[in-house]
């Protein structure tokens, strides 16, 4: 049956570079979409960069230049970036958009029709000298458990407390270090309460991860409050339609930043807008996103899209977090990497492999160990993977003009077909986002297409002239089992793939490709070149860069 899906990443930050945390995520919903258009299926894949907020407005002022002026070149870097580890969007746009500011007002004001939206007065703390409302992040003073100074206004680093900014002693602004006020201003709600029942069926609907659901039982416990959509002036985002010097908070508008971005491909590429969005919409929905952003994403999320009468996501695929050497990245420790330190050091590739043999589509935690990261590629592919088609191709190339044998063996149609015969196993491991396990799949085909060639060894072949039938077909055997194993790992490398594909003189490798009419028996290869070069320990020994130590004098 032909699909059509409708995939995303979570919006990165508009104020803070790609790094490789990004990346995982990237990577995995690039993974998973090239799969999907391999299987013939219809994919639509955008994501943008999440533009608005305090945060954003600040660092544009730090640097002495517009919020506009800011957000545009992150958007230039990140796409970049982005394009840099082959993630093939559809369309990388900008929450701060015609479309999103159109359609965060209609949903707005769809909601407050239906009653779902309160206003009412509360008081926050007010920097006068700045002459604006300090977010939680935006304070700092004593912790009120545990004494620890210099804290930050929601949790105490020190003894792990939550609280309210106001319950710190002796607060000051972050910015200008003043004592700040409390004030009070109106704010707009999102009546959450009212969506819970709904919440409650949605959420169990296999929507979200097993694990996901038992998160959410607490927050259902502890009961859903009312959600504060709105922020005061100065603030950079959108203005609240009929509430002047009101601007909606960024998380409002960042997920319906989703809709703008795909209103925005659907009129570049002349898609159908209302079937994607109607609640009856026969095409599927994917967001994926990290575990941090799982509250937002189911409750607030689906809440909103149907409380607006909208289409709400088919399913959520929420990963866990990237440490670096066992431990969270961190910029004291050189450990925080960025996707362009990475891509000046190292083969994109590299990352992308590594991070597929470790994803399995759970929410755990996953870790880039750099030592194993260099052994492994350097096992898995320069030394099983590539080292198939460098073994076979140059006899073949030298020998009989490139021209593969039309015949083989029974014992080599055999090995040929048990890898053919993993076709559909490895393609459940890609649709479950259990890269890992197809990882595995894939390396033991690869395993015994080596031992394959060492039992063979084409070499002491080349040798003996009464044996240049055999030599030919243990080469074209070889060559054929590197096709296939291309085409599964195709998700994955992309960029080797079309380079295999040009190799080997064959038309773009789809999923069906295994079945034996598209074998290259009796076909003509072109000479072969290098593929992909060794992990150098020495480059990624710089990934991490530690700061020099600070001279104690
Ligand atoms: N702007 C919001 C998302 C809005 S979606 C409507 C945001 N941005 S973010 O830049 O902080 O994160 C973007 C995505 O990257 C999130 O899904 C987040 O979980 C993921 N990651 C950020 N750091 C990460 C790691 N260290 N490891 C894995 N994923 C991480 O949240
Ligand atoms: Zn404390």
């Amino acid at each position: 049956m032909h699909r059509t899906l409708l995939v995303t990443s979570a919006l990165p930050y508009a104020n803070g570079s790609i790094h490789l945390g990004h990346l995982v995520e990237h990577i995995q919903t690039d993974i998973w979409v090239r799969f999907q258009r391999m299987r013939g299926h219809t994919v639509h894949y955008f994501c943008a960069d999440d533009t608005h907020g305090t945060p954003v407005m600040l660092a544009a002022k730090a640097r002495g230049i517009t919020p506009e002026e800011m957000i545009a070149q992150a958007h230039d870097e990140h796409l970049a970036d982005l394009k840099g580890f082959h993630i093939d969007h559809d369309l990388y746009y900008s929450t701060h958009s015609p479309e999103t500011r159109e359609y965060a007002s209609k949903l707005y004001l769809r909601l407050k029709e239906k009653g779902l939206i309160t206003i009412r007065s509360i008081e926050q703390l007010y920097d006068p000298v700045e002459s604006m409302f300090l977010p939680d992040r935006f304070i700092k003073g004593e912790c009120p458990r545990c004494h620890a100074l210099d804290q930050y206004g929601d949790n105490c680093e020190a003894c792990g407390a939550s609280y309210a900014p106001t319950d710190l002693i002796n607060p000051k602004s972050a910015l200008s270090g003043t004592p700040p006020e409390r004030r009070v201003s109106e704010h707009h709600f999102l009546r959450l309460a009212e969506c819970e029942d709904f919440l409650r069926t949605w959420t169990r609907s296999g929507t979200i991860p097993e694990e996901a659901a038992n998160k959410l039982e607490e927050w259902f416990k502890s009961g859903l409050t009312d959600w504060d959509i709105s922020r005061d002036s100065p603030y950079f985002g959108f203005e609240i339609p009929g509430a002047p010097n009101k601007f909606f908070y960024v998380w409002l508008d960042a997920p319906i930043g989703y809709i703008g971005t795909f209103k925005h491909l659907a009129d570049l590429q002349g898609l159908n807008f209302e079937e994607a969005w109607k609640p009856d919409s026969q095409w599927e929905l994917y967001h994926f996103i990290g575990k941090d952003i799982l509250y937002f994403h189911a409750l607030f999320w689906p809440a909103l899209l149907h409380k607006t009468d909208l289409r709400t996501p088919t399913q959520l695929f929420v990963h866990g977090f990237l440490t670096v050497n066992g431990q969270k990245m961190s910029k004291s420790r050189g450990s925080f990497i960025t996707a362009r330190h990475y891509l000046d050091l190292l083969d994109p590739q590299y990352l992308r492999y590594y991070l597929a043999a470790k994803l399995n589509g759970s929410m755990e935690d996953i870790d880039l160990n750099l030592a194993d990261f260099t052994a492994r590629v350097n096992s898995d592919l320069v030394g099983k993977y590539i080292n198939l088609a460098s073994r076979s191709a140059g006899f073949l190339t030298k020998r009989f003009n490139g021209r593969l044998a039309v015949t083989l063996t029974s014992e080599q149609t055999t090995l040929i077909n048990q890898f053919r015969a993993q076709a559909d196993h490895i393609a459940t491991c890609y649709d479950a986002r259990d890269t890992s396990k197809a990882m595995r799949e894939i390396m033991a085909l690869t395993d015994l297409a080596n031992q394959f060639v060492d039992q063979y060894k084409p070499w002491e072949l080349a040798r003996q002239p009464e044996q240049t039938e055999a030599l030919q077909q243990v080469c074209s055997t070889c060559l054929e089992l590197f096709r296939l194993l291309t085409l599964y790992l195709k998700p994955i490398l992309p960029k080797m793939a079309v380079a295999v594909e040009q190799f080997l003189a064959i038309p773009s490798l789809a999923w069906t490709h295994t079945d034996p009419n598209h074998g290259i028996l009796g076909h003509v290869i072109r000479p072969y070149s290098h593929l992909i070069t060794r992990v150098d320990p020495l480059k990624v020994a710089q990934l991490v860069v530690q700061s020099a130590p600070q001279a104690t004098t």
